[in-house]
């Protein structure tokens, strides 16, 4: 699956499935920004990504949630590489509230990462996008049944999931293609901004596995894959679909 020369975006690149997603680009031949806010990590993921094809990418170090940030971002690509064929939305973040919680500081600070970055990042590639027939992947969570405590996360999901699906009404008949690749539990950061301690990290993944039917938690190498066949030209019709990569955990 090829990516030479094509110019992707990578957002939530410091970590997890993004630093995993912007390491096999770059091995195909992308040309990348990459986006975190964390430098130590996101310089670790851009040296990866040069030794792999010989190309520095363009990183990004912002909060998306900032005023700018977004504008700075697609800028910033465009003035290098005067075009964009990939968008991968993978910034993402969850928390804990309850409804008893009486503040709001979780849903917004959720909507503000998960859902509003998204939607803006798109609007402001689409440009961009319309003139190279371009791709955009949403990666969130498979509809797995979620636990008390994540009430605002789960919305979003499902919001997120009806973006992709409508969006591509406006996409199509521009030659612009959309899908969500939705993981279950994947090893990455996503835990440990939960305040789960290392030292219990093992112990909270293997009581995680114990309710997964394969009991499976994902690499996210393996998601990265996913994308990757996502934004390939394997498939030129798959459009608006949300591919779900859970290892069977939500089947009822
Ligand atoms: N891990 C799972 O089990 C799982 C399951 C289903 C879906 N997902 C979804 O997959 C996506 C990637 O998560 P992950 O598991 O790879 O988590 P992760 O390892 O914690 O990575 C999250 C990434 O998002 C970036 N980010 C967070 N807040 C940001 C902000 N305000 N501005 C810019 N970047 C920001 C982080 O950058 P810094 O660290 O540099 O701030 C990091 O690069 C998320 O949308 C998550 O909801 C994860």
């Amino acid at each position: 699956m090829d990516l030479t020369g094509r110019v992707a975006i990578v957002t939530g690149a410091s970590s997890g499935i993004g630093a995993a997603t912007a390491k096999l680009f770059a091995a195909q031949g992308a040309l990348l920004t990459i986006v975190g806010r964390n430098e130590a990590r996101l310089l670790a993921v851009a040296d990866v990504c040069e030794q792999a094809n010989g190309n520095k990418p363009v990183c990004a170090l912002v909060d998306l949630t900032v005023e700018n940030s977004c504008e700075e971002v697609v800028r910033k690509t465009v003035e290098t590489y005067n075009k964009l064929d990939i968008l991968i939305n993978c910034a993402g973040k969850a928390m804990l509230t309850s409804l008893f919680d009486n503040s709001m500081i979780v849903f917004d600070e959720l909507v503000a990462l998960n859902l509003r970055v998204p939607y803006q990042m798109t609007q402001l590639c689409l440009p961009h996008l319309k003139k190279t027939k371009g791709h955009i992947v949403n990666v969130f969570a498979s509809p797995m049944r979620m636990r008390p405590g994540f009430l605002p996360y789960v919305m979003i999901r499902d919001a997120m999931e009806r973006f992709t699906r409508s969006a591509v009404l406006e996409l199509a008949p521009e030659g612009v293609r959309m899908n969500a690749v939705r993981p279950g539990i994947t090893r990455t950061n996503l835990l440990s901004n939960l305040n789960v301690d290392d030292d219990m990290m093992d112990h909270a993944y293997a009581a995680i596995s114990k309710i997964l039917p394969n009991s499976a938690i994902l690499e996210p190498d393996e998601v990265a894959k996913t994308i990757l066949f996502t934004v390939s030209d394997i498939c030129p019709n798959l459009n608006g679909s949300n591919i779900q990569i859970d290892g069977a955990a939500t089947v009822s």
